[in-house]
């Protein structure tokens, strides 16, 4: 494999950063700064190192997915095409979507091997904003920004936490910001309203935002800025 595409394939950076990274001498193979991105990889016996670091020993890996409709949020299933399925990377063991979209759902999903910031970004406690775009089969007003900053009664013990409601175009449209994660949360808070959610995508997660040159089904590394972001949310 040539040494920018391993080196994207390893989280570091998108093919056009990395190839910055060696061409500025912060890529070692065996010792040596090596600035040549066709470079052929010996992935068994090459020490690769980025900025001093080997990245035999890089432990986490974390990649933006712009999931598609149709697929599940799951590493595995006997029946349905998951969203690992879509990630051609190495390695891909351990690897795993944190939190789940919909199978009908749209947007950001965050893929990595770090259980630590995945449960720091589940946990209720956190509060981690997430915002999706939405279209429904009828028209929002006003009174339900108020509604949906009060909590609605979707069923569970408590009213969900107060929500964000941006009205869209002609209020069939709207951007809502949740704290929370419920089972089909969205989709619950707008039946509440009498109204169907017909479209919904996931547009951020705490400070990380779906890249809008991503088309359904494709992906990236996150950018080092990305993951520091993300960990300093922790
Ligand atoms: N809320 C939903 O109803 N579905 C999702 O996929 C995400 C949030």
């Amino acid at each position: 494999m040539r040494l920018d595409k391993y080196l994207t394939t390893m989280g570091i950076g998108s093919r056009s950063q990395v190839k910055d990274y060696i061409k500025k001498g912060k890529v070692k193979i065996n010792g040596e700064i090596l600035k040549k991105p066709e470079y052929h990889v010996d992935e068994e016996n090459d020490i690769i190192e980025f900025q001093g670091i080997n990245l035999e020993y890089s432990k986490f890996y974390y990649y933006m997915l712009h999931k598609p409709a149709g697929y599940l949020s799951a590493v595995k299933d006997d029946h349905c095409q998951t969203v690992l399925d879509l990630l051609d990377v190495t390695p891909k063991d351990g690897l795993f979507p944190v939190g789940r979209l919909d199978k009908d759902t749209e947007g950001l999903l965050l893929i990595t091997n770090d259980g630590a910031l995945s449960h720091e970004l589940l946990s209720p406690k956190k509060h981690v904003e997430k915002k999706y775009y939405v279209e429904l089969d009828g028209a929002l007003t006003e009174s339900d920004i108020q509604l949906f900053q009060e909590g609605v009664d979707i069923g569970e013990k408590h009213l969900t936490k107060p929500a964000k409601l941006e009205l869209l175009e002609d209020n069939h449209k709207a951007y809502i910001t949740i704290t929370e994660g419920k089972y089909h949360q969205v989709k619950r808070m707008f039946k509440t309203l009498g109204l169907t959610v017909i479209y919904l995508k996931r547009l951020s997660m705490g400070p990380l935002e779906l890249d809008s040159t991503l088309k359904p089904g494709q992906f990236r590394p996150l950018t080092e800025k990305e993951i520091k972001e993300l960990q300093c949310n922790k």
